[in-house]
């Protein structure tokens, strides 16, 4: 992966207005949007938290308030809902939000994967 990401081991999961995405733990949400999107990388963005440019909402998992927060700056979690998105945010992932599943087709999919033991 490019060097510009902090060091990974595993994908986590955001939900993005309603769609769901993996994305690298262990960095900035901003970052992890640039994984979706390379479209990102060439935005205006300062990345260092003057230009509002990447202000999101998000919620917790189990917390039912809404935080907004700069994307440059804090981490995306496993279960982070993001629910608001700066329009340069919206127009760098407009793309990836358009070809990501919903949240509820996810659930009414089967998990993706090799299939369960037979029981021979
Ligand atoms: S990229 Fe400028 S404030 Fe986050």
């Amino acid at each position: 992966m490019s060097d510009f990401y902090e060091p990974w081991d595993k994908l986590i999961r955001l939900v993005i207005l309603g769609k769901v995405f993996q994305v690298p733990e262990n960095n900035t949400l901003l970052r992890q949007f640039q994984y979706l999107s390379e479209d990102v990388g060439m935005g205006r963005y300062c990345w260092n938290g003057e230009c509002r440019y990447c202000e999101v909402h998000f919620e917790r998992p189990g917390d039912p308030l809404e935080y907004p927060a700069l994307a440059c700056r804090v981490r995306g979690f496993d279960g982070m809902r993001i629910t608001k998105l700066a329009p340069e945010v919206r127009y760098n992932l407009s793309d990836a939000l358009a070809a990501a599943p919903l949240e509820a087709e996810e659930a009414s999919e089967p998990p993706a994967g090799p299939s369960p033991p037979s029981g021979e």
